[in-house]
């Protein structure tokens, strides 16, 4: 299959931006612009634990989303995964392509370019690797479910998503991921120094400023109807530069497949009835990949 690369696409000095990436009017940045002076939480985990679990507590039922500092993992760990990252896009195109993923046969590892365009015909400035972390089986020869039934925290399955987006000639006319939540349970991202998140906000998108370190959490689908609605899974979108690369590192935390989720029943009772129906994991996957409603 022959796809067409964002990253090959910029490489060759474009200086108008071609027709499918070109967003509506409504969604363009330049029309859509973000608030200012307003600021995402930022919660330190190096406070006293109830002080911590009533600034998460407020920040997911607010926000749906947070930056984390003091978490503990080293900076030279968080380069080292960037440097993984940027190591594969400089890789010549077809030392790229010999990693390319497979949507439509359901082969979803490793590298990509959404090709399916959305209602208005358009698609993202982005590439991306897609690497399935946890439960690790494949590479052991062992069914998925003999690792994931010895692992500790049993059953999360843990997916790495490296964003690649290249230098954008019109970035105000593009989008380098559209307006989404994340299907995830919970997703943590560690973007470059090139910012581009922005995050709906009461009707209103917020730039999240590069923030050296931090880890950024996003509240998922799952855990939005795990909680009826208590906490939000946080819309968001991201922005593509003129000049430089921007490039971001999302986990998503996600159950197993054949997982049961709906509303806990301790959230729900006759004045606070679910809001969203029961379903299994792979269910709701299916019905958000094809845009069912739920
Ligand atoms: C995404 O939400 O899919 C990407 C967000 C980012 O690159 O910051
Ligand atoms: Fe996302």
């Amino acid at each position: 299959m022959d796809v067409q690369r964002v990253q090959a696409l910029a490489c060759g000095g474009l200086k108008e931006l071609p027709e499918q990436f070109i967003r509506p009017a409504h969604e363009r940045p330049e029309n859509s612009k973000a608030m200012e002076g307003v600021d995402v939480p930022v919660i330190s985990l190096s406070q006293p634990h109830d002080v911590l679990v009533k600034q998460v507590a407020l920040a997911c039922q607010e926000w749906g989303f947070f930056l984390v500092t003091d978490h503990g993992l080293s900076p030279s760990l968080i380069q080292r995964l960037q440097e993984v990252g940027q190591e594969f896009f400089r890789l010549p195109q077809e030392e790229k392509e010999a990693y390319a993923n497979d949507a439509a046969t359901g082969k979803f590892e490793g590298y990509g370019t959404k090709m399916t365009k959305n209602s208005d015909e358009k698609v993202e400035w982005i590439d991306y690797f897609f690497h399935f972390m946890s439960p690790p089986s494949k590479g052991l020869g062992l069914e998925g479910k003999v690792l994931k039934s010895s692992l500790r925290d049993e059953e999360m399955e843990v997916e790495l998503k490296i964003n690649m987006y290249p230098p954008c000639p019109q970035p105000q006319l593009a989008l380098g991921v559209e307006p989404h939540t994340d299907m995830s349970a919970l997703t943590l991202l560690v973007p470059n120094d090139v910012p581009g998140l922005q995050v709906s906000k009461d009707g209103n998108w917020v730039a999240v400023d590069y923030f050296p370190n931090a880890l950024f959490v996003h509240v998922g689908d799952q855990i939005e109807v795990l909680s009826n609605g208590k906490y939000k899974s946080v819309l968001h979108r991201s922005l593509v530069n003129k000049e430089r690369t921007r490039m971001s590192w999302a986990v998503f935390i996600v159950p197993p497949q054949e997982a049961t989720i709906g509303p806990l029943p301790q959230l729900v009772n006759d004045e606070n009835p679910p809001k969203y129906s029961t379903k299994t994991y792979a269910e709701y996957r299916y019905r958000k990949f094809n845009k069912l409603p739920q």
